[in-house]
């Protein structure tokens, strides 16, 4: 690999099969920077981070294979950028450590997406208002036995800043739910080298072809596209699947004067439209939204249709690759032995920093 062109890395977490907006919102970029070919790429499957919620191990090893059929599907090519599986890099695990040492508990229980998790893990929901650190502390200090937040998912950010820093990557192409993680990474480089008084970590940005990141809302009328809100569609749903869950979309019972503010969940069908359908297309439903022409039924049908377009040719070739065990094998082998090569260089010289060094 070109030893000046800038390092780009990113991962997923492999918890589910990934639906539209993780396509639209992540993994389509991926492609676009790979293809660009300015970038010495890096895009792996972040299995350690998926343990913090601790998953049946039988799933777990499928999601990994589901991930990586779907990221070769999606078009990321083991020629031209490093695929890999985050625990196929050891360096990893043991610079974790390493880096702990210089992350505090505090800053960790601060961040918006650890308290989300821990209070799940709880099972105790968040005050709607008011400052609410102390009180996650307490509550996990005061929880019942039976209930714990274990320690991984408090340093899951530690984690993540590794497999940045340990590839010393540039650019980390990720959603606005992961800013804040990166934002901690670029804090904990910065500590790392004013610590032992060294320009050793450059501060990884966010990248996004210069727009704002790509939210996918949901079908069922607000918020964004997620497994987890069962308001998704995947990039292996059949034909059929897809057209039945657009035509239930939520809408409203229709504009009754000409140009209306749109409700949130039309609103939404327009976003998707503007992600999957074609300008002319978004142009030719605004107007008959705006004269009250409009019927939801066809905008759903444009839709559904335009999905079907994008994510059949994906699916047959995720359902081609996902059997090959021969080639996801070799792909990961690959992959596994130039993540490592990187990796373990920066482990080698943070070892050294830290004092670590042989007799
Ligand atoms: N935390 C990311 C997510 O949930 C996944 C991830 C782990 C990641 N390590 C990373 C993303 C490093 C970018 C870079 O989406």
């Amino acid at each position: 690999m070109d030893n000046n062109k800038k390092i780009v890395l990113s991962g997923i977490r492999p918890t589910g099969q990934l639906h539209l907006g993780n396509y639209l919102g992540a993994l389509s970029n991926f492609v676009k920077m790979q293809n660009e070919g300015k970038y010495d790429s890096y895009y792996f499957i972040a299995d350690l981070h998926a343990l913090t919620t601790n998953p049946d191990p039988k799933e777990l090893h499928t999601n990994v294979r589901h991930i990586l059929a779907e990221y070769l599907a999606a078009g990321l090519d083991p020629e031209k950028s490093t695929i890999f599986v985050q625990s196929d890099v050891p360096e990893v695990s043991e610079m974790y450590l390493l880096l702990n040492m210089h992350v505090g508990i505090g800053e960790l229980m601060r961040t918006a997406a650890f308290k989300d998790k821990a209070r799940k893990a709880l099972g105790i929901t968040a005050p709607t208002q008011g400052d609410d650190d102390e009180d996650v502390a307490k509550e996990i200090i005061g929880a019942s036995t039976n209930k714990r937040v274990n320690a991984g998912l408090l340093t899951y950010p530690t984690l993540m800043a590794v497999d940045i820093l340990i590839q010393r990557a540039d650019f980390v192409p990720v959603g606005k739910d992961q800013e804040q993680h990166l934002e901690l990474t670029r804090r904990f480089a910065r500590r790392f080298n004013s610590f032992y008084k060294t320009e050793y970590f450059k501060e990884p940005q966010n990248f996004n072809f210069g727009s704002a990141p790509v939210k996918v809302p949901g079908l069922d009328g607000s918020g964004k596209m997620g497994k987890s809100e069962g308001n998704c569609i995947y990039l292996v749903d059949e034909e059929k699947a897809i057209r039945k869950k657009v035509m239930r979309a939520v809408t409203d019972g229709g504009p009754t004067e000409p140009n209306q503010p749109m409700a949130e969940p039309v609103q939404n069908l327009f976003t998707i439209l503007k992600l999957v359908g074609t300008p002319d297309k978004v142009e030719y439903f605004t107007e008959a939204y705006n004269n009250c022409s409009i019927r939801y039924g066809d905008l759903k049908k444009e839709i559904a249709e335009d999905i079907v377009a994008l994510t059949t040719p994906i699916r047959e070739r995720i359902l081609d690759i996902e059997n090959d065990s021969a080639y996801l094998h070799r792909v990961l082998e690959m992959g596994a032995e130039r993540a490592r090569a990187r990796a373990s260089k920066t482990l080698a010289d943070v070892r050294e920093i830290m004092g670590i060094t042989k007799f």
